[in-house]
């Protein structure tokens, strides 16, 4: 359906021409003798307006009620002009066959279901016109990312889902054990299968890597790895983390996009994120025209006006210590108290790009080194880190990054202050040994960027299957 109404003047170009149009009835209406059909196939957000006689090849399907909403349809028929005003052309039905009857308890049914309803229906939300249009600019959004570090020298590495460092420290890890599938019998007996020690406790030398493993909660430690051999890639796939955080802006289970940048520092590193937003926000503006213009009448009105000034104008750069000086001088009450080392609570990140800047993107450079993680290049002051973490009106934080800890010396000193063990970091130190370079890069919530380019209020609804605490259905 997109291929023919995407042509020329919305499919007129194919008036005359027989096509066949295989998807999902959205509705269908008998109106005295003509019987009207709308098939979504999900290419795009329109429907195919099929209008069928009474007299056509497998009408008596119609007639007997055997064809209703979700049923799946093969129609076959000739392009012609529409008499009505919602589409240019229409398809006039020859024959139609019934592929799929639906039965009566479908739950997508014209009128409009809640997001919350839906989300109990993850199978079958795609049919509706919102979470096709999210499908189809998610597509979007992970095909220009791709464009665009293919297209800038990088190459893209695959990072590993199980490992066993934790690359923030910040123990949201999911640990990976082994079953063993001949004594499992009942979910009950689940845990009997794990190896365990005489007191009880889980035997990991005896375990599947005969050591603790876990879900990754990002590529970069990995990443790195391969941008002081290669210089430029990136990782885009998916990362888990089990922080408990029931918002509207976590999931357990989420993409992330990490590129890594040789030979590079913070300024590098920040120029290169704002690029690539751009990039990504006029692709979808100049290519999914249709479904943004959904989102801008249904799901946040005046979008594309933004997304539009997000991909033309300079973001805002300022550092930590300013915004905790702006943060002061504000009139609002927030409900934590800002002084200079706290982490920005999501209330201050919101006060910065909706109301000091205008919705402009802002990155916020410089953190406190105290609440970043161990791998990030100590500034020359002894306080701060080259950290930079990008936020957006309504998401927050985009993409944190940083230039990275190069000196052998800082790193191990960093590691030493945090109590975190030397020897399961030997492989990530080595690279400060044989031939360190300065080098940066960021990570990109996926799903949040879906959020920031389609308006989708919830994460959960930017991402297919969502896996949040307490929930992994589907
Ligand atoms: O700021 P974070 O924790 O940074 C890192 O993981 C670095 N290793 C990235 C790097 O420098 N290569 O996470 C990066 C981004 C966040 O800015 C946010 O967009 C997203 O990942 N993110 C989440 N998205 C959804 N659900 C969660 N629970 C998320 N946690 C982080
Ligand atoms: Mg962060």
């Amino acid at each position: 359906v997109a291929e023919i109404k995407g042509g020329h003047d919305e499919g007129m170009d194919r008036v005359g021409q027989s096509i066949v149009v295989m998807g999902w009835v959205r509705t269908l209406r008998a109106q005295s003798s003509i019987t009207f059909m709308e098939v979504n196939d999900g290419s795009c957000l329109s429907n195919m307006q099929c209008v069928m006689d009474s007299d056509i090849e497998g009408y008596d399907q119609v007639e007997a009620g055997s064809i209703s909403t979700g049923a799946s349809v093969w129609v076959q028929g000739e392009v012609v002009p529409s008499q009505g005003s919602k589409q240019k052309i229409e398809l006039k039905v020859k024959k139609i066959l019934l592929l799929g009857e639906s039965d009566p308890s479908y739950p997508i049914q014209k009128k409009r279901v809640s997001r919350e309803f839906l989300r109990t229906k993850a199978h079958l939300r795609p049919r509706t016109n919102t979470f096709g249009a999210v499908a189809r600019v998610r597509n979007a959004l992970a095909y220009a990312t791709h464009k665009f570090f293919q297209e800038n020298g990088f190459v893209w590495v695959s990072s590993p889902i199980i490992t066993a460092s934790d690359c923030e420290g910040a123990g949201e890890q999911f640990c990976v054990t082994t079953l063993i599938p001949s004594s499992v019998e009942t979910t009950d007996t689940l845990l009997d299968s794990i190896p365990k020690t005489e007191n009880g406790l889980i035997d990991w030398s005896q375990d599947f890597f005969g050591k603790p493993a876990f879900l990754t909660v990002s590529g970069q430690l990995n990443g790195e790895t391969y941008a002081t051999a290669l210089s430029d890639i990136y990782t885009f796939g998916p990362t888990f983390r089990a922080e408990n955080s029931n918002t509207s802006r976590h999931l357990a289970e989420f993409w992330m996009i990490e590129p890594e940048l040789a030979f590079a520092d913070l300024d590098d590193d920040m120029a290169c994120a704002t690029a690539y937003l751009q990039y990504v926000v006029r692709h979808i503006l100049d290519n999914c025209k249709e479904d943004m213009d959904f989102f801008n009448t249904w799901i946040e009105k005046g979008i594309i006006d933004r997304l539009r000034n997000v991909a033309e104008k300079d973001f805002v750069q300022m550092t930590y210590t300013d915004a905790v000086e702006l943060l002061l001088k504000a009139k609002k009450k927030f409900e934590f108290p800002v002084k200079w080392g706290c982490d920005l609570q999501s209330e201050h990140e919101r006060y910065i790009t909706e109301e000091s800047f205008g919705g402009s993107p802002v990155i916020i450079r410089d953190y406190p080194k105290d609440i970043k993680a161990f791998y990030m290049r100590q500034n020359d002051d002894g306080k701060t880190v080259a950290a930079m973490d990008l936020l957006v009106p309504r998401v927050g934080e985009l993409i944190g990054g940083s230039q990275r800890e190069e000196r052998l010396d800082y790193l191990e000193a960093r590691l030493d202050d945090l109590k975190l063990n030397k020897d399961s970091y030997w492989w990530y130190l080595d690279l400060r040994r044989y031939g360190s370079v300065p080098h940066a890069g960021f990570g990109l919530g996926f799903e949040r960027l879906v959020q920031f380019a389609t308006g989708m209020e919830n994460i959960r609804d930017a991402i297919p299957f969502p896996r949040s605490p307490g929930s992994a259905e589907f």
